[in-house]
């Protein structure tokens, strides 16, 4: 059989990688957009990812392999890979998706998605447009620096930062500083991050640890929405929180969707339905608990 006439494939670069719900959601897209593709999981070794990636994208034998998702803690080096990055990548200084381009077409490129997923997730998914509201992100790590472009364009009147390093937060808010436009965006100490924001962000690893949540009750304006980026028992203590103070807390799976349908657009020039996936994978990781 010809190269031709086998699938291209994909894979999510990690480690660990095992839980990775990528394979499921990118299976689920090619289905529904008629896309002959394998995504696969690739478990890199911590001090190997260049190596490991250069060796999966060589290897075309079972049919070419066009790009890959990056998860932790590779987004860095992923960015630092590539011989190109987009515009939204660079403001993140990281890459969640990466297109191996041959040398003739410029190159690899790196790409963010993960802030793009983000926005789509709150305003089409939870139905709460951004634009003229006060959003709260807290933490300044990767995945905050993922999100804080996309957030910024989506026009909100006021985006603060809040981070228990202050530094962290401040170097974020400078770096995007010259694309705030009417935005007023601000870094501070979470206990010093004010009050009746419309939505809330955490992007810290705060749940994860079973810490308590780093910012006061005061920050959630009345029936705000609470946004963890985590899913599954590492976001039940955040929404639990969001909960009990009047919030609507949503957990991190209808951006973990979205982020890959956005990555799914830029390998496959198609854009796939996110709903019936997130359905799917909801109903999926239900299952899986009971
Ligand atoms: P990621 O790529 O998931 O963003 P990261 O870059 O290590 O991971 O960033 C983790 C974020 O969670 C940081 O903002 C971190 O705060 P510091 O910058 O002060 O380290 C935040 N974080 C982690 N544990 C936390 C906790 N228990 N309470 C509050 N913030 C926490």
């Amino acid at each position: 059989m010809s190269s031709a006439a086998l699938p291209d494939r994909y894979a999510v670069a990690g480690n660990p990688v095992e839980h990775s719900q990528s394979p499921f959601i990118h299976a689920e897209f090619a289905r529904q957009t008629s896309q002959a593709l394998i995504y696969e999981r690739l478990l890199c070794p911590l001090d190997g990812f260049a190596n490991a990636i250069r060796a999966f994208a060589a290897d075309n034998g079972a049919g070419a392999v066009r790009g890959c998702n990056v998860t932790v803690p590779f987004k860095l080096e992923a960015f630092a890979l590539a011989a190109r990055r987009t515009p939204r990548a660079e403001l993140a200084q990281a890459a969640n998706t990466l297109r191996f381009d041959a040398e003739s077409d410029g190159g690899w490129l790196a790409d963010n998605t993960d802030g793009v997923g983000l926005v789509r997730d709150i305003e089409h998914n939870a139905g709460a447009a951004l634009a003229g509201k006060r959003v709260l992100l807290i933490g300044a790590g990767g995945a905050a620096a993922g999100a804080l472009g996309p957030l910024l364009d989506a026009r909100p009147a006021a985006l603060v930062v809040a981070n228990r390093t202050l530094a962290k937060a401040q170097e974020l808010v400078t770096r995007h500083a010259g694309i705030a436009g009417a935005s007023a965006l601000a870094a501070c100490l979470p206990h010093e991050a004010g009050s009746s924001f419309d939505v809330v962000i955490n992007a810290t690893a705060s749940s994860l640890q079973g810490d308590a949540v780093p910012v006061n009750a005061a920050v959630l304006a009345p029936g705000a929405l609470a946004l963890d980026m985590m899913y599954g028992p590492a976001a039940q203590g955040f929404l639990a929180w969001a909960e009990a103070h009047g919030a609507r807390g949503r957990d991190g799976l209808g951006m973990l969707v979205e982020q890959a349908a956005e990555a799914f657009f830029v390998w496959r020039g198609v854009r796939p339905a996110s709903a019936p996936v997130l359905a799917a994978l909801r109903a999926r990781l239900a299952a899986k608990v009971h």
